[in-house]
């Protein structure tokens, strides 16, 4: 049963991760390039806030799921890997790393809340401006499209670097090593 529960939340640790770095990844290769050959403004536009939302709703179930089933498997793994009460959770790769994880995780989450926040949202509003044939300011524009690429980059890079340290910290043969 305990082989159950964890093969299973591990899978949905794993669904999550796919959610989450998958649109981004794709948005990234995928619909940049695409939404440059709308020539029509408004048009544009309107596709980028329905792939945005869109993209929330993916991204933001795919993290739900993460953090579910990541707090299952840090909750059980003591159990899981037969670790004895004494032995310190610090004292082992596993515990080093996971605190390591955590704090990258935290880093990524506030690359991604000052995209959504702050970097998205400018944005699209000079985009509409834009759109509804309001003066903007181009070279504010570009800005606030370079830093809106700059924190989707940093914002996938360190989702795949935590990605390499969960892979790390599930490999039992290293990980349960002392530090
Ligand atoms: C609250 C946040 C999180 C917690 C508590 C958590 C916890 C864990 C734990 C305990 C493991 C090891 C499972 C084992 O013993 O086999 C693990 C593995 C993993 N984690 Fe996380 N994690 C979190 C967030 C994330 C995030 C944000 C990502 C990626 C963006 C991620 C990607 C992975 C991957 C790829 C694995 C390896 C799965 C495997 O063994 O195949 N985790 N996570």
């Amino acid at each position: 049963m305990e082989s159950f529960l964890h093969i299973t939340f591990t899978w949905l640790h794993v669904v999550g991760v796919a959610l989450w770095v998958g649109p981004q990844v794709f948005l990234a290769v995928a619909w940049g390039p695409a939404s440059r050959q709308i020539e029509d403004l408004p048009t544009r536009v309107a596709a980028m806030r329905t792939m945005t939302r869109r993209f929330g709703y993916l991204g933001g179930s795919g993290l739900a799921l993460i953090l579910i089933a990541g707090t299952y498997l840090v909750f059980t793994w003591r159990d899981y890997y037969a670790i004895p009460g004494d032995v310190e959770f610090t004292s082992l790769r596993f515990g080093a790393w996971f605190i390591v994880k955590m704090n990258v995780l935290i880093l990524m989450l506030l690359v991604v809340g000052l995209h959504i926040a702050w970097a998205g949202p400018k944005q699209l509003r000079l985009y509409e401006a834009k759109a509804r044939g309001e003066a903007v300011d181009e070279a504010a524009l570009r800005r606030a499209r370079a830093v809106s690429m700059t924190l989707s980059l940093l914002g996938l890079v360190l989702s795949l670097a935590i990605m390499v340290m969960g892979v790390m910290i599930g490999t039992p043969g290293w990980s349960l090593q002392d530090l």
